[in-house]
């Protein structure tokens, strides 16, 4: 029951329409001397995080995973990967000798809302009873009864400060989610207590965040990996430090180790990130406000995306076409219109990758989702325009946060920062063969921002420098590599 009014006002408007959009555009560019700053930035604030605790937005947190799985275990292990908005039961068989995996028996279900919000008791309870019905689906399969001992790694998408590589408490909720009396809590002994209340017999052997995970799996391939990067809801990056750069934690470590380290890149800001008003109004609107807080995340990942671009097009629609429901509410105006959340951030994607003469696709996505019809050409394509933009400013910024990360290690091709420099510190180092696993939605099913990505990764780094560095797709790595832990940590 909507009732649709629209008016495509005069040409001068439209003019100031074409002058807000090349504005926009001007605000959100990324020449590649910005974008070099951004490197140089994060590769600055990484070290400054690692030197001491709070001395950075970075918060570098310790995975207590120092050595990453070789390919030669074996048996069968199980894993749990808890997002922000699903949650997966897994099973893998690993055969030794970097042995394919085959088939990992994958379930996944949508975490309910209300449990977002609601207790932790509730939350792995239901965790609990899920993990279990899964375990007993195992039925008579004789094999799996030959399973000793049931080990499983927790893939928990939040940051969390670690004790061990398996216990670790949450320091604070991101994406969405809100359980109160979790913060401060170990979220291991959490999920073992639910599982012991369930019966379940099932001892987690690792605790790791998505980006640890994909970073496991895909150096369980190969071993050049050296970093693992998340672009989904929400978005972060771990890689492998040598224990001696990580000064905050020396007498702790192995000083001859390495250990993954877990950025939190989301909390990444700096005074180069190119920022809109329509990046302050969404801050100023999000569960977190504050000028920095989760800045980087707000600029690039699908929980936002989507948000930005509906500021955008609302303002200019604002000028063009009054849009009225009959409750009087100006539809582009209410709050992630257009999607936002990972699924949703495929309607951005499809609008955006209509390759259709007349866009009929943003035609019928606008009618679908905000039950507007007869949109003119030229406002579709406006429309499109500000998905370019918005998405093409998210993917090369991760991109400096990619080569900010090889630059820390010495891997980037320049002389920057010493103390992170691989053991030769000179010209070899840098030019070998580098390997970063990616995951996540926006990366991997949204083929503008991928191809953004891939292109300004190489424009940094240079004709020279762009062939070491291979950028690679990893699909369920966060799960199946926190199964792959649980072997190696067992
Ligand atoms: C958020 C979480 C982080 C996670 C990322 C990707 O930024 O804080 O821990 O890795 O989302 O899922």
């Amino acid at each position: 029951a909507i009732l649709v009014s629209r008016r495509v006002k005069s040409r001068r408007k439209w003019n100031r329409v074409v002058g807000v959009l090349r504005e926009l555009e001007e605000e959100c560019s990324t020449p590649v001397g910005r974008l070099r700053q951004v490197v140089d930035a994060m590769a600055v604030e990484m070290h400054a995080g690692l030197a001491s605790e709070g001395g950075s937005k970075l918060k570098m947190l310790l995975t207590f995973i120092d050595n990453l799985p070789s390919g030669s275990e074996k048996g069968t292990y199980y894993a749990l990967h808890l997002d922000s908005t699903d949650f997966k039961v897994l099973r893998v068989q690993l055969g030794g000798k970097r042995s394919t995996i085959s088939e990992p028996n994958v379930e996944q279900q949508p975490i309910p809302q209300h449990l977002m919000t609601s207790t932790s008791e509730d939350l792995f309870d239901f965790v609990a009873s899920s993990l279990k019905q899964f375990v007993e689906r195992e039925g008579n399969d004789s094999e799996l009864q030959l399973v000793k001992r049931r080990d499983l790694g927790f893939t928990f998408s939040f940051p969390v400060k670690q004790m061990s590589a398996s216990s670790g408490i949450l320091i604070k909720w991101t994406k969405g989610f809100a359980i109160k009396d979790m913060v401060g809590k170990d979220v291991v002994g959490c999920l073992q207590q639910a599982m012991t209340k369930r019966g379940l017999d099932m001892r987690v052997a690792a605790l790791v965040n998505d980006t640890v995970g994909t970073l496991a799996l895909e150096h369980y391939h190969d071993e050049d990996t050296v970093a693992a990067v998340i672009i989904g809801t929400g978005t972060n990056a771990c890689y492998v430090e040598r224990a001696d750069a990580i000064i905050k934690s020396q007498g702790l470590l192995k000083s001859s180790g390495a250990m993954v380290v877990n950025i939190e890149w989301g909390n990444f800001w700096s005074s180069h990130l190119p920022r809109t008003s329509y990046d302050i109004d969404l801050d100023a609107d999000s569960p977190n406000p504050n000028d920095q807080a989760r800045g980087f995340e707000k600029m690039i990942s699908g929980m936002y995306l989507g948000d930005i671009v509906r500021r955008g097009a609302a303002y200019c629609a604002l000028m063009l076409i009054s849009v009225v429901t009959t409750s009087g509410k100006q539809i582009l105006f209410i709050r992630y219109a257009i999607g936002s959340g990972m699924d949703e951030t495929s309607v951005m994607a499809d609008m955006h990758e209509d390759d259709s003469p007349d866009l009929r696709e943003v035609a019928k996505i606008l009618e679908d989702t905000l039950e507007i019809s007869d949109i003119p050409l030229k406002v579709r394509k406006l429309i499109v325009k500000v998905c370019d933009v918005v998405t093409r400013r998210a993917a090369r910024l991760a991109a400096a946060g990619i080569v900010g990360i090889l630059k820390k290690i010495g891997r980037d091709g320049s002389s920057g920062i010493t103390s992170g420099r691989a053991k030769t510190g000179d010209e070899s180092s840098s030019k070998m063969r580098t390997v970063v696993a990616i995951e996540g939605g926006l990366y991997i099913r949204y083929s503008n921002f991928r191809e953004y990505l891939n292109e300004a990764v190489a424009e940094i780094l240079g004709a020279e420098m762009a062939p070491h560095v291979i950028l690679r797709v990893s699909e369920d790595g966060s799960g199946i590599g926190a199964a792959i832990l649980a072997a190696s940590h067992s």
